[in-house]
């Protein structure tokens, strides 16, 4: 990837973080392609465009869209925002969007989503980072920015690079401030801290982001669930880019307040989550590294059986 030329980007997953981010690179004047495999999302984003809900009102984006991986290649950029459990079909579909430089960048949610990126498509492609951005699809082709929050992006081995730099600064001039680090494992365990406090226990109650910490039972699940989650990242011996892990999650869900957490929306609109995951990789590291992670256990078999409940012949 090389700023001195145009650079083109495509997103593959036109979800809720998918969608805002390409909405914001198109406004920023980059060349976006959205790919999906959902017919109707491409047919409406090629009809009508891509609308993006902010505080500025409502603005239409025009970006390429596509359901056909290998008409929106080769890119520059790759950036992967689908569910991490679709991340081994979108690696294959990456296959076809690879020049010698191009550059892959996961911001999903979850566990493991890199690793898997670099098995199928080279380790030296694969950049990883996280982004506490909120955004809700309201529709497909229309999606709402819940709240700001901070993007990271590191290197899988954790070296600094040029093509850091380069990534965070697109990033950041399309309006979504990114920084290149140098320890992204840690900040992908913060991460991880943040969505097991607040994405489960949002599903379950349908509450938005805001008003977890206004009840005293999710307040307190909340907080149960990210002290083991710390505990476990603690034994795993990550230091958290963040002193109390507790405050820093009811600060993140605060910052989005308006903001349906991800898992909620999955719920809502019948798709399978991210639990196994999220939740799920805390009870099993919990469980390799002997921390009790009782509320985990529960939030996770919970959101389980709703996933199969949804999706399974019982
Ligand atoms: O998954 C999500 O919804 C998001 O990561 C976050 C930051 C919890 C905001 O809703």
């Amino acid at each position: 990837m090389d700023r001195e030329s145009n650079v083109k980007i495509v997103i593959i997953g036109a979800g809720a973080m998918g969608s805002l981010f390409g909405a914001r690179l198109t406004l920023a004047g980059e060349e976006v392609w959205l790919v999906d495999i959902s017919e109707e999302t491409i047919r409406i984003i090629s009809k009508d465009g891509l609308t993006l809900t902010s505080g500025d009102g409502n603005i239409v984006t025009r970006p390429q869209a596509t359901t056909q991986v290998s008409a929106a290649g080769p890119a520059d950029l790759v950036i992967i925002f689908v569910k991490s459990w679709a991340t081994p079909a979108a690696a294959a579909a990456a296959k076809h969007l690879l020049k010698n430089d191009t550059v892959v960048l996961t911001l999903q949610n979850g566990f493991g989503n890199a690793e898997i990126l670099a098995s199928e498509l080279g380790v030296g492609r694969v950049i990883v980072g996280i982004t506490s951005q909120g955004a809700t699809l309201l529709r497909p082709g229309h999606v709402m920015h819940g709240g700001d929050g901070e993007t990271q992006i590191g290197e899988l081995r954790g070296e600094a690079s040029p093509r850091l730099k380069l990534v965070a600064d697109l990033l950041t001039k399309s309006g979504i401030p990114a920084q290149p680090v140098g320890n992204i494992a840690a900040f992908i365990w913060g991460k991880l801290i943040v969505n097991a406090g607040i994405n489960a226990v949002t599903a379950l109650t349908r509450l938005y982001n805001g008003q977890l910490a206004q009840l005293d039972e999710t307040r307190e699940l909340v907080t149960a669930a990210v002290q083991e989650a710390a505990a476990v990242a603690g034994t795993v011996g990550v230091t958290l880019p963040f002193t109390d892990p507790v405050a820093k999650v009811f600060s993140v869900a605060e910052s989005t307040a308006g903001n349906r957490s991800s898992m909620l929306q999955d719920i809502l609109a019948g798709r399978q989550t991210e639990i196994d995951s999220i939740n799920g990789v805390i009870v099993r590291e919990g469980e390799r590294l002997r921390v009790p992670t009782p509320v985990n256990r529960v939030l996770t078999s919970l959101i389980m059986a709703l996933d199969k409940g949804l999706h399974s012949d019982l």
